[in-house]
């Protein structure tokens, strides 16, 4: 038994078809859900490139990105039968001939279906071509249905806000907010919506979310792999862009948000913005003691010998890999509740992980000598590797004798559960085939991410990091990270 929505027809449209987001996410996602029969009964997937592939090419390319990605492979057979729903269409983003050949291939779907189709437009382009491509794209009158047509924004949501905004505005210009879906890809895995049911399905939990209980929180996400190839793009970015602006504080939104009256899209997006909304505002003299920056040097990860950033790129540069801030929610149910995040390249191990640290019991009722190794209670949301929540508290040890000692009362998705979780794509794809957007970035959340980090990027490009690179490849972070949480008396949870 499910409630899983089956889409109507869909032609969907990737600018950026053989490249890397096309290889590795968008169509083994929709292949998984073709396979799982999540895919309407009449699709269309068109990938749109420079390369001159005939469709047979580029099946066979994008074949390569399955067999290497695909979370299931599927048969022969199963691929032969998708890919007859596969595509290709040399096109260039500049020129109106792509836009009118998009076109004809929509008429064409739609004598075919017997029926108009849903038309999905990914842009999984360079943020440098996304301004031509939404003006082209409107003006080119194939979008004229409103109620049919879709676009989803792949991030990065513009470089600043002031770019942001200016992305926004354009986009507004051509289409209503309901056909944008901007995809951070943290909200479509299960890890993160479990969050909201934790928290809103559960009579246990809410109760004590809130600063008379809570010490506070910590968002760790940690990669241990480096940059790569992705140097190009990365070194425009930074961990505070790459990472913090959207998944980190997103997870945060995901944590920190008042119980909603339904789980209807606006309705969940509007207790996020409020969060992004109520978090304090830096000003300039605050920033050294609020964020930290870092850049790794080469190192040691997972045993083998690591570059550092600055090879890894081949340039000496500014950009950071690491960083950690310390934020603020002015508002009733977080006044005085510090939220530490932190995220980085380079670190001993992939984990995205949230821990909600609770104060200690007001009164100890047990001796000392029976209670010494009393702990706080703890929550421990795994969103990645492990996708699961971990709940300490104390226990009495077996014995004579009262003795306590902390344990734990684990969940954990793969041993709970025998069903397969979707990859986020999957997830992402399927609600913007079915109009559903609860799990994507709206114009003002965006805006308001951007707005609160502002004053950190502002700061850190007037300032040069004279100690970069400030930690070796493998290691937890810089120095300076560990003493931003350890000024107020705290660690970080490893
Ligand atoms: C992307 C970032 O959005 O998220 C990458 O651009 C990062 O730099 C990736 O590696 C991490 O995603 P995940 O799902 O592997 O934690």
């Amino acid at each position: 038994m499910n409630n899983i929505i089956k889409p109507e027809p869909t032609i969907i449209f990737i600018f950026g078809g053989s490249g890397d987001l096309a290889n590795r996410k968008l169509i083994p996602a929709l292949y998984n859900l073709w396979l799982d029969g999540n895919m309407p009964d009449k699709f269309r997937v068109v990938g749109l490139g420079r390369t001159k592939f005939t469709d047979d090419e580029y099946i066979r390319e994008v074949n390569k990105g399955v067999n290497d990605y695909s979370r299931q492979k599927g048969s022969k057979d199963t691929w032969l039968k998708f890919t007859e729903n596969v595509h290709y269409l040399v096109s260039d983003v500049f020129d109106d001939k792509s836009y009118k050949a998009m076109g004809k291939m929509i008429t064409k779907a739609e004598k075919d279906f017997g029926a108009h189709p849903n038309v999905i437009f990914n842009l999984a382009i360079a943020p440098g071509l996304m301004d031509d491509v939404v003006t082209k794209l409107g003006e080119s009158g194939i979008c004229k249905d409103p109620e049919c047509t879709r676009l989803v924004i792949e991030k990065p949501f513009g470089h600043d806000l002031e770019s942001a905004v200016a992305l926004n505005t354009l986009l507004k210009k051509y289409f209503d907010e309901s056909q944008i879906y901007r995809i951070d890809h943290y909200l479509g895995k299960d890890a993160v919506q479990n969050i909201l049911v934790f928290r809103f399905a559960n009579l246990l939990f809410e109760p004590i979310w809130n600063n008379n209980y809570i010490e506070h929180v910590q968002i760790t996400v940690s990669e241990s792999i480096g940059v790569g190839d992705r140097g190009g793009y990365y070194d425009k970015s930074g961990a505070l862009r790459d990472m913090i602006q959207n998944h980190v504080l997103q997870l945060l939104s995901f944590v920190a948000m008042e119980p909603p009256v339904s789980f209807e899209s606006d309705e969940i997006r509007n207790r996020k913005v409020d969060v992004l909304r109520a978090m304090r505002r830096f000003k300039k003299e605050d920033i050294p003691m609020n964020a930290v920056r870092g850049q790794y040097s080469e190192g040691w990860a997972k045993g083998e010998k690591a570059k550092g950033y600055i090879e890894e790129v081949g340039k000496k540069t500014q950009t950071e890999t690491f960083a950690a801030v310390k934020f603020h929610i002015d508002n009733w149910r977080w006044r005085g509740v510090p939220f530490y995040v932190r995220s980085g390249k380079r670190m001993p191990e992939k984990a995205s992980v949230i821990t909600i640290q609770f104060k200690s019991a007001p009164h100890q009722v047990f001796p000392e000598a029976t209670a010494t190794r009393v702990k706080p209670n703890r929550i421990t949301i795994n969103i990645s590797p492990d996708t699961g929540i971990k709940i300490r508290f104390q226990s009495k040890r077996p014995g004579l004798d009262m003795m306590l000692n902390p344990v734990e009362m684990k969940f954990n998705y793969s041993e709970t559960y025998t069903d397969k979780q979707p990859e986020a794509y999957e997830t992402l794809l399927h609600d913007v085939m079915t109009a559903d957007s609860t799990l994507f970035m709206r114009s003002d959340e965006v805006e308001a991410a951007w707005a609160l980090l502002m004053p950190i990027i502002t700061h850190w490009e007037d300032n040069l990091a004279y100690d970069f690179p400030n930690y070796a490849a493998g290691s937890s972070g810089p120095k300076p990270a560990d003493a931003l949480i350890a000024q107020d008396g705290f660690h970080w949870i490893s």
